[in-house]
């Protein structure tokens, strides 16, 4: 069987929540939005080290947080995190040990069903990198700045891209040190890995797997929660 490594990024300032808690600190029912992200984890069989990025003051908590959900043999690491997403995830990638596949899932994602990170690991096995995705609803528009149309895309092939994106170790390194010494940034971790010429395959998630960014979210996120455990 493999072995998963999975990096959380939780180090940003979440400028666009405007709450002085960091998003994955705050509180979500029963628990922190990042407990309830790693809860989507933890059980899985193939898992054997998480790597977390998070700021120096929030490190020790996260820690907390994390460990008691994960069996003894989980390897857990904490790095510092970086100015953007992707220096974060560099940084927690340097840290990887002996696992063959990466994960990489944001610490605001906490509805992710466990079922979609297997399909994704299988994926990435085969094909070297997975992420997880849904088909785009809206047509998507390509414009100049004017914000005069230049192209509308084939809708049928438009994803919009979640995460986790799970990639074969070493690819994803051998993406991430070509971006670092070319000083490219990217948006996801896959455009790193595609521009590093490599294969990577989309998996059809749901739209549950939405990112906490706005307080709109948060409070979307809340009403999932509450009527999660009023079933249970
Ligand atoms: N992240 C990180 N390091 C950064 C920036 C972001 O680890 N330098 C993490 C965030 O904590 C989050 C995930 O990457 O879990 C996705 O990023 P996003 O939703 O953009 O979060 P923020 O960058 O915190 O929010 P904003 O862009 O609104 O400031
Ligand atoms: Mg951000």
């Amino acid at each position: 069987m493999h072995k998963l490594a999975v990096i959380i990024p939780a180090a940003g300032s979440g400028s666009r929540m405007q709450k002085e808690t960091p998003k994955p600190f705050l509180q979500l029912g029963d628990a922190t939005i990042l407990e309830h992200t790693m809860r989507r984890f933890s059980g899985l069989d193939c898992l054997s080290e998480v790597v977390i990025a998070a700021p120096d003051a929030l490190r020790e908590r996260a820690f907390d947080m994390i460990r008691p959900l994960l069996a003894k043999n989980v390897e857990l690491h904490g790095v510092k995190g970086g100015r953007e997403r992707q220096d974060s995830i560099y940084n927690a990638l340097r840290q990887v040990g002996k696992a063959d596949l990466v994960a990489v899932h944001d610490a605001v994602r906490p509805f992710v069903r466990p079922k979609h990170i297997v399909q994704c690991c299988d994926v990435a096995e085969q094909w070297g990198g997975a992420v997880l995705g849904v088909r785009a609803k809206d047509t998507i528009k390509r414009t100049n700045e004017q914000g005069i149309i230049v192209e509308t895309p084939d809708r049928s092939y438009l994803w919009q891209a979640q995460t986790p994106q799970i990639f074969r170790r070493d690819i994803l390194l051998d993406a991430y040190e070509k971006a670092h010494r070319e000083g490219f940034i990217g948006t996801d971790d896959a455009s790193l890995v595609e521009r590093a010429g490599h294969k990577v395959k989309m998996v059809l998630g749901s739209r549950d797997n939405f990112k906490i960014t706005y307080p709109f979210d948060l409070k979307v996120a809340r009403m999932k929660i509450n009527e999660t455990e009023m079933r249970a």
